[in-house]
């Protein structure tokens, strides 16, 4: 058999290929000049398909986690990207075809990998207590050699302390205790209403879990911490077991169900656990979160209906006009019986992903960043082949000011998420830089840009020319150079 990616829709338009190449590149060519003090490694990961899907719905969800590193060394700068070796991309390559079938439809796969895990680490990285860890959220995390991305464990649970079956994609820290936190969805398999909160002290041990239920199974994509409390959105993107049976992908959008905001105290045991009611609505990220008293704020990219197209839904169309997120702040008072949640649309621009200055996680902050769509601005779709919002500026916002700045990448590109890396650790909120990959659709490239966090409309001070064109990723995050030097 072949290995042909021609046939499926999800290779198409701009993306016609699969990327999977393992690439290293030493010093790469910079247009301006890569800021002197510029010392850690950005990575990104993208999903990556190593085989064609066996299924034509599959979603682009599915690909096989493929990560990229930029390490940056005081004004120079090294590339270097790699397969996640996941259970699933030893057990696929060695067979030379795909074994694993439709998304998270373990029913799908073949019947000599339902014992390996589906994970396909493609989601998100976080580097916490000297570990790099590769993310998807249906499965326990993989570890990976912060400087050589090497794969150490396929499978991590913490010596044996998880006992969730799955541990999200969006763990916070929080850098005033050095603790992570994670929520653990569908944890006692797909499917199942279980989710488990875990915390992770500063030396990496898993010392904290809470159990609880939701409403009903569905996506639990990210979620908030604040300095006392944990909370999370349940959104109608639920799992869909007659859809699973027949085949299909895992979740469909069921606008009949509504959204719940659950509360509960961080470090607690999951008994005070409140939950407030909302209309149908989507929200998959979190910029940041906190606390003021006994009320709760979290900002969220925040939609009327689902954000993602390639999901079946239930009851209506898909529509562009509602899938639409803004930067909301959802927020709820404990101390009142209130049994709604409040929300409140802080700015006008339409984007997703939104990042913030991850110093802040979970205590008050002012400054928070989003790659958002200009209308004003649409990309020609002829050449990014791309039916939806394409994400064309990106944008920070001062919420002392209520002021947004922004970077707009030109017509004949696109851009992928933006990250904020600190100018030193010590630099006041939101100095630094903003890094992110921009497609480049006429020249078949991918640049890495970095701009001043603060001077947006200028533009970059440094780009990064690629000779490749990788494909849209999903998240990144930063790791300082001392760190890694620590390891
Ligand atoms: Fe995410």
């Amino acid at each position: 058999m072949s290995v042909d990616f021609s046939h499926n829709p999800i290779f198409s338009g701009p993306f016609a290929h699969s990327f999977r190449a393992e690439v290293d590149i030493h010093d790469c060519e910079v247009e301006g000049e890569l800021p002197a003090d510029l010392d850690g490694a950005f990575y990104r990961v993208q999903p990556d398909f190593i085989y064609p899907p066996t299924y034509a719905n599959d979603v682009p969800f599915n690909g096989d986690g493929h990560v990229s590193m930029f390490r940056f060394d005081h004004g120079h700068v090294d590339f270097k990207c790699r397969y996640v070796r996941t259970q699933r991309y030893k057990a696929q390559t060695q067979a030379r075809r795909a074994l694993y079938g439709t998304y998270r439809n373990r029913a799908t796969d073949d019947p000599g990998v339902r014992h390996l895990s589906g994970g396909t680490a493609n989601t998100n990285l976080i580097f916490h207590a000297g570990r790099l860890f590769a993310l998807k959220e249906d499965s326990p995390p993989v570890l990976m050699d912060p400087n050589t991305l090497e794969t150490l464990d396929d499978y991590y649970t913490f010596g044996g302390r998880l006992k969730s079956e799955t541990f999200s994609a969006h763990p916070k820290i929080d850098y005033a205790t050095g603790e992570m936190f994670n929520i653990c969805y569908e944890a006692k398999g797909n499917g199942t209403t279980d989710v488990c909160f875990v915390g992770i002290d500063k030396t990496g041990e898993l010392n904290w879990e809470a159990w609880i239920k939701v409403p009903y199974a569905g996506m639990l994509h990210d979620f908030a911490i604040t300095e006392h409390y944990i909370a999370f959105l349940v959104i109608p993107m639920a799992v869909n077991m007659e859809q699973m049976r027949k085949g299909g992908v895992h979740f469909a959008w069921d606008s009949t169900l509504p959204t719940w905001f659950g509360v509960l105290r961080r470090g607690g045991d999951g008994s005070d656990l409140r939950y407030f009611k909302g209309p149908e609505r989507s929200a998959t990220h979190v910029m940041n979160s906190f606390c003021d008293g006994t009320r709760i704020y979290a900002d969220m990219d925040m939609s009327q209906g689902n954000q993602f197209p390639f999901f079946p839904m239930l009851h209506e169309q898909f529509d562009f006009k509602r899938a639409a997120g803004r930067l909301t702040r959802v927020s709820v008072d404990l101390s009142k019986s209130a049994e709604t949640y409040d929300m409140e649309v802080l700015y006008p621009e339409i984007g997703v992903l939104p990042r913030t200055d991850e110093r802040y996680w979970g205590h008050p902050y002012n400054v928070g960043f989003m790659p958002v769509t200009d209308l004003s601005k649409r990309l020609d779709d002829t050449l990014t082949g791309n039916t939806g919002l394409v994400l064309n500026t990106w944008t920070r916002f001062d919420h002392n000011t209520h002021k947004s700045t922004s970077f707009y990448v030109g017509n004949t590109s696109s851009l992928q998420e933006c990250q904020f890396i600190p100018r030193s650790q010590n630099a006041p909120e939101g100095s630094g830089y903003l890094v992110g990959l921009a497609n480049r659709h006429v020249e078949q490239r991918s640049d890495l840009l970095i701009l001043d966090a603060e001077q947006l409309d200028a533009g970059p001070i440094a780009t990064v020319k690629l000779p490749i064109k990788l494909r849209n990723g999903v998240h990144g995050h930063y790791v300082p150079g001392n760190l890694l030097a620590e390891k």
